[in-house]
C-alpha cells in the first residue's frame, strides 16, 4: 500500500510532496481518530512520562501540529511537534528539501519555517490527545544568540500545557549560529535562564536538549555536566548531520548517530532519545539496546511508511 503512494509522492518535488501529504492527513483526521483508537500500544516509561509506544514521530515532519498526536494511528507511540519559534517565520529560499534515493537519505535546510507557537498551540486544542505530545522549541532566524533565551522561553511557556515534554532545540544547521548555543558560555547561560523559568511552573514536566552529532568527547562531556546541573531530563541523539547544502538524514547517519548514544551513557546517566537512520524495528532495538530509553523515526518513515515498525 506504501509502496504506490510512495511512488506519486516521490513523483513531486519533495517540499510539494511533504505539504500535500500533511494537508490530506489534516483532511483525513476523523478516519486516523478511528485508526488510532484501534491501535495496539506497548507502554513504555520514560522521564515519568508514559509513552504508548518506543518509537516516536521526530521534529520535523509536522513542525506545525496539522495531524499531531493523531500519527500514532500509523504506529508511532509519541509525537515530536516543531521546532516552533514565538513568531511564524517562511526559513530558507526553496528548494530547501532534496531526495537521495540511492541513499535513503534526505537533505534539507529547511530553516526552521513554521507558522509560530499561537497557531501550533490552536491546532493542538483541535482534537484529544491519543498519545503523548513532545513540543521542539527554536528561536527565530532574526533573535541574536545572546537573548535566544528569551525566545525558548516564550515557546514553552506558551505551549507548556498542551506538551507532555519539551525539547530545547540548538543543533539544528540551518539557522546561522544556532550551533553556537551548544558550546561552553552559550549553553550555561541558556540552560540558567531556562532553569530559573522552569523552577516555579507546575505540574513539572520534562525537558530534553537535542544535539547535533558532531559533538563528541569533552564537548559531549561539558553539555552533560551543564544538563545535569541545570534539571534536564535527558538528551536527543541526535539531529541531522552538517554537510554542503544543509542536513543529512536517513541511512548514512544510523552509524555515527548510534556511536554517540554508547558515548553519552559512558559519561552521563541522564536518558536518551535515539534517532537518526532507523529503517526498520531491529534498527529502533539496535539503539535501545547501545542505551537509547525511546526512540524516534523521520527519514524511514518517508521511505518505509509504516513498515519501519516491521
Ligand atoms: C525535512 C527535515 C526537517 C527537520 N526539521 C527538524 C526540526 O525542525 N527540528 C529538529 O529538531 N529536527 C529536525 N529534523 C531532524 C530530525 O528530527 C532527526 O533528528 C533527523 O532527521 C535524524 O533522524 P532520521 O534519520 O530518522 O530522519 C528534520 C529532519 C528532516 C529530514
Amino acid at each position: 500500500m506504501y509502496s504506490l503512494i510512495k511512488s506519486l509522492l516521490f513523483r513531486l518535488d519533495p517540499e510539494l510532496a511533504h505539504d500535500l501529504t500533511l494537508h490530506g492527513l489534516s483532511a483525513l483526521r476523523p478516519v486516523l481518530r478511528l485508526l488510532a483508537r484501534g491501535r495496539k500500544s506497548a507502554r513504555t516509561k520514560a522521564f515519568g512520562v508514559v509513552f504508548d509506544g518506543p518509537v516516536g514521530l521526530a521534529a520535523g515532519l509536522d513542525k506545525n501540529a496539522y495531524v499531531g498526536s493523531l500519527w500514532a494511528a500509523f504506529g508511532f507511540g509519541f509525537v515530536e511537534i516543531g521546532t516552533v519559534t514565538p513568531r511564524p517565520q517562511a526559513g530558507n529560499p526553496k528548494p530547501r528539501l532534496f531526495r537521495i534515493p540511492e541513499k535513503e537519505a534526505i537533505v534539507n535546510r529547511m530553516g526552521f519555517n513554521n507558522e509560530g507557537m499561537e497557531r501550533v498551540r490552536k491546532r493542538l486544542l483541535r482534537d484529544p490527545h491519543v498519545v503523548p505530545i513532545g513540543i521542539n522549541a527554536g528561536k527565530n532566524k532574526d533573535t541574536p544568540n545572546d537573548r535566544a533565551y528569551e525566545d525558548y522561553v516564550a515557546v514553552l511557556d506558551y505551549l507548556y500545557d498542551v506538551g507532555d515534554y519539551f525539547v530545547v532545540n540548538v543543533s539544528s544547521p540551518n539557522t546561522v549560529g544556532l550551533r553556537d548555543l551548544q558550546r561552553g558560555e552559550n549553553l550555561s547561560r541558556l540552560l540558567g535562564e531556562i532553569y530559573r523559568w522552569r523552577r516555579s511552573k507546575r505540574p513539572r514536566k520534562p525537558l530534553l536538549l537535542k544535539l547535533a552529532p558532531e559533538i563528541e568527547g569533552e564537548d559531549m562531556e561539558e553539555i552533560a555536566r551543564l544538563c545535569e546541573r541545570n534539571d534536564i531530563d535527558g538528551v536527543i541523539l541526535t539531529n541531522t548531520l552538517k554537510v554542503e547544502g544543509g542536513g543529512l538524514s536517513g541511512r548514512p547517519l544510523f552509524p555515527i548517530s548510534t556511536r554517540r548514544i554508547e558515548e553519552w551513557k559512558a559519561i552521563s546517566d541522564l536518558p536518551v532519545v535515539g534517532v537518526g537512520g532507523i529503517f526498520s524495528r531491529r534498527d529502533a532495538e539496535e539503539k535501545m539496546r547501545r542505551g537509547a530509553v525511546l526512540t524516534q523515526v523521520l527519514t524511514g518513515f518517508v521511505y518505509r511508511g509504516w513498515d519501519v515498525f516491521r
